[in-house]
């Protein structure tokens, strides 16, 4: 089966794997650009993409705006005009309607947008010549997307990312399909069948990690795979480098499930952070207003100041969010060893 030059409307991928959009701030320009030179796709995240602003807190919205500036202008020269090069913007985010029509105006090639459904998603970009996906975690999700879509504004998705329980961060699932829920197999077979008269194509995502899996999960009915935690463990993730040798150091014991203030679960790693939630409620004194679903006086912690803690190193204080195959992350390598090696796992059978 030939993976090469898959064309998605007039953009053509060199290999179908995207790099999981990691907010906040893991996955910015550094990674994304390396990952679309090796003619991939790299996705920058855009929650608080500004948060090494200095007015972040005062003055957020102009903060993200100039830090997504600067990380899609490094990606780009970082690519040299390989691969692609696109954003994750959650559904959840207050922001998210400004933040769509930003990536518009900078020409991304690409939006992927989850955690929740983007049901006005078409209407926000309008016809520019930017690709979008939504990511479900079932075929329902996706039925009722497609259903709006061709109806009110009479697109269809450009791609479809489908995310298994196995992920890293916020899960589509409730806590209780978690476990005997279906697995991302049959969640491909059924979604691929769907698709497949549409011709839209398919990756799948949630701890999958090598070259075996992009050949099973194709042969399922998929055309590429999204990884997100495989891809921390690389010299050019933008984490610091605590955060980095935190995922690399784990088992998968360490992983837990916690409810996120985005209202979903979440995967995490345990760590002084989870626990002194389970003991105190932490809520920020300068709450900058990120999701639509938090309530700052009920919350149990506040998300955003947990994440930048973590991004920042302070592993202590932070959420690790990670994907359920952590534990075989074993050394910090390049992200085109990676790519490199997943093309050659998947030919060599
Ligand atoms: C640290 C971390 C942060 C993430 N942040 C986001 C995000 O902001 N938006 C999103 O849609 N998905 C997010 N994800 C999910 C990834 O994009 C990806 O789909 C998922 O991690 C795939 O599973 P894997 O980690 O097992 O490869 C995050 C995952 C991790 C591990």
């Amino acid at each position: 089966m030939n993976i090469m030059n898959i064309k998605i409307k007039d953009k053509v991928i060199e290999y179908p794997i995207i790099q999981g959009g990691m907010g906040v701030g893991i996955s910015l320009g550094r990674l994304s650009g390396a990952v679309a030179r090796e003619g991939a796709m790299g996705t920058i995240s855009m929650v608080n993409v500004g948060y090494r602003e200095e007015d972040f807190y005062r003055n957020t919205l102009a903060a993200n705006r100039r830090g997504f500036k600067k990380e899609l202008k490094l990606a780009r020269s970082l690519s040299q005009g390989r691969g692609l090069i696109g954003v994750n913007i959650m559904v959840a985010l207050n922001q998210y309607e400004e933040l769509v029509k930003q990536a518009v105006e900078e020409k991304v090639d690409y939006i992927i947008s989850g955690a929740g459904l983007p049901l006005n998603l078409p209407e926000l970009v309008g016809d520019a010549d930017v690709l979008i996906a939504p990511i479900v975690s079932s075929l329902r999700a996706l039925q009722l997307i497609i259903r709006v879509w061709s109806k009110k504004y009479d697109r269809l998705p450009d791609f479809v990312v489908l995310e298994g329980r196995g992920a890293g961060g916020h899960l589509g699932f409730k806590r209780g399909e978690l476990e005997g829920g279906k697995s991302l197999e049959e969640l491909t077979m059924e979604v691929g069948e769907y698709l497949n008269d549409t011709g839209i194509p398919l990756f799948v995502a949630g701890s999958v990690f090598d070259g075996y899996d992009l050949r099973k999960y194709r042969e399922l009915g998929a055309t590429g795979i999204q990884i997100g935690t495989r891809f921390i463990g690389t010299y050019e993730c933008d984490a610091d480098e605590r955060f980095k040798e935190f995922i690399i150091g784990s088992r998968k014991e360490d992983l837990t499930i916690i409810d996120s203030p985005a209202g979903l679960p979440g995967r995490a790693l345990m760590n002084d952070f989870l626990k002194s939630i389970e003991r105190e409620r932490k809520p920020s004194s300068r709450c900058i207003n990120c999701l639509r679903t938090c309530n700052p006086k009920t919350t149990q912690f506040c998300i955003s100041d947990a994440l930048i803690n973590a991004v920042r190193g302070n592993i202590e204080e932070g959420l690790i969010f990670a994907g359920s195959n952590v534990d075989r992350i074993e050394k910090k390598v390049s992200v085109k060893s990676i790519i490199e090696g997943i093309i050659e796992e998947y030919e060599e059978i």
